[in-house]
């Protein structure tokens, strides 16, 4: 008879190596693992180098006797920068001609085990599958990093571009209005669609081409897993399980660790060198005092928009928390010099640090609003802390989660497509000072909708027990002795 261990299912998860899909993913991991399931976290080589590298993963995980990492090759040189803001498509072009076959080689080969129970798939990654492909044998669930308001806005870019909604005609054509993302009438203008559906061409842009297949592949797996939870975006989740009913959301994933976890434990996997030297300036700052900014792992600005930036800042009296990735300035590597006229402002009133304990930072009680490049997770941990936003997007899917931020959830500002000082000014003081009562009341009000969603009752909670569940039911159709 095979120990209790083998008797527990075995999940293999593949995470896309971007900061942000490893982050929520090995989040997703180590609840699975909570639950008893043997977990197999695979990921490119570069990005398991700088995890282990810049994070505690390997002791954290340590606990699961039955976890282990595994890595694939991306194709790429040591040396290639891996940016997804300038590189997707040779990263892309790459993941098709070598991660691949590598990948479909170590299913078929049983490189990760004969007794795997199902595959959790990042959906960045749904084209390492065709849809005609038979030789995976247990079923796939594909897991959404975007939020449901962007995933289904995508999905809706075939029938836009069927209906010559688009391409968009220039300048002058971005403040349309869409009708014809099915519940999302009268919201959507064309400069709310994700950043690739800008292009003139959509039928043959291979970016906007790429994501969008992936994404109606994604639709076609045995389920789909995503960061969300139905209190936000309910009737969006309905419209995404009408192409794949199996569908679960178990979002704020974040928080809905944190309550499997008895005691406060960092549960950080970070890419890059954690600066902590900020919290200790924050516990010198008074409640609500400071605006905390971040642009996400991927987001690159001209020093131009630095400088809007930073004089916005500086100009608007609050104090600011920075984060200032060494490549977030196209350019310049790390050296930013401060210009002399913000100097003494920025020593008054800044703090500016390479990477931040984000969820550490954005729970403590001196931050009192969050400039932010709209990314899903940033929005999801804003949401849980209560902390209004002012949406500066850059790709992908933030332009429709900062719409969403602005206009739906009222729980801030879109400064969507503009970056002056005295705009980033009026936004900041508007968060922080004069309409802070009215954003602070919806902050306070979805923050308490999403702490109830993954806690006893809550719908995310459930939702997640039904996936474990599934997953054990999965795992004991496969055993031997069971008849049916
Ligand atoms: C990318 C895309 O840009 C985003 O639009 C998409 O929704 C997910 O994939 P990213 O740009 O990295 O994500 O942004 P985000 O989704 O916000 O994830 C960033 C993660 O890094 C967050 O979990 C945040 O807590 C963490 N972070 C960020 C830090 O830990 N420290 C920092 O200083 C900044």
């Amino acid at each position: 008879m095979e120990g209790p261990q083998t008797c527990s299912p075995h999940v293999l998860l593949f995470s896309a190596p971007a900061q942000s899909h490893i982050n929520v993913l090995l989040k997703l991991a180590e609840l699975l693992s909570l639950s008893s399931v043997r977990v197999t976290f695979l990921t490119t080589e570069h990005s398991h180098r700088q995890l282990t590298h810049h994070s505690d993963v390997l002791r954290r995980f340590s606990r699961f006797p039955a976890f282990q990492f595994r890595t694939i090759s991306d194709g790429l040189p040591l040396s290639h920068p891996r940016t997804f803001s300038h590189h997707l498509l040779e990263m892309l072009n790459s993941f098709v001609s070598v991660t691949k076959p590598l990948f479909r080689g170590m299913l078929v080969s049983g490189h990760f085990g004969s007794d795997l129970t199902c595959l959790i798939l990042d959906g960045f990654f749904s084209f390492l599958f065709d849809l005609d492909d038979d030789f995976v044998k247990v079923p796939i669930f594909c897991f959404r990093a975007f939020g449901a308001c962007s995933s289904w806005t995508i999905l809706s870019v075939p029938n836009l571009i069927k209906q010559g909604q688009l391409p968009i005609k220039g300048e002058e054509d971005m403040d349309r209005i869409l009708n014809n993302v099915p519940g999302m009438e009268n919201l959507l203008r064309c400069r709310d669609l994700p950043s690739f559906c800008r292009v003139a061409d959509p039928n043959n842009d291979p970016i906007l081409q790429f994501i969008v297949n992936a994404f109606i592949r994604s639709t076609k797996f045995d389920a789909l897993i995503m960061n969300s939870f139905e209190d936000l975006e309910g009737p969006i989740l309905s419209n995404i399980r009408t192409l794949c009913p199996k569908l679960y959301s178990i979002g704020p994933l974040h928080a809905l660790l944190k309550t499997k976890l008895s005691h406060e434990t960092e549960s950080l996997n970070n890419l890059w060198e954690v600066d902590g030297s900020c919290l200790s300036w924050l516990d010198n700052q008074s409640p609500g005092s400071v605006i905390y900014v971040s642009f996400g792992s991927i987001t690159v600005m001209s020093n131009r928009e630095l400088m809007e930036f930073w004089h916005g800042l500086v100009n608007s009296g609050r104090k600011f928390l920075w984060v200032i990735r060494p490549d977030l300035v196209m350019g310049k590597n790390g050296e930013i010099e401060i210009p002399p006229e913000l100097e003494e402002g920025t020593k008054q009133r800044g703090y500016m640090v390479g990477w931040a304990p984000q969820e550490k930072v954005l729970s403590h009680e001196a931050v009192g609003g969050f400039l932010t490049h709209s990314g899903w997770n940033s929005t999801l941990e804003s949401i849980v802390e209560g902390k209004p936003m002012i949406c500066w997007s850059y790709k992908y899917d933030q332009q429709v989660n900062s719409r969403f931020v602005s206009n739906v959830w009222n729980l801030g500002l879109d400064m969507k497509d503009l970056c002056d000082r005295e705009t980033i000014t009026k936004m900041v003081n508007d968060v922080m000072v004069n309409r802070k009562e009215e954003f602070m009341r919806s902050a306070t009000e979805m923050a308490n909708l999403a702490r109830q969603s993954v806690n006893p009752g809550g719908s995310s909670l459930v939702n997640f027990d039904c996936l474990i569940e599934d997953i054990r039911i999965l795992s004991q159709q496969k055993m031997p002795n069971n008849n049916n």
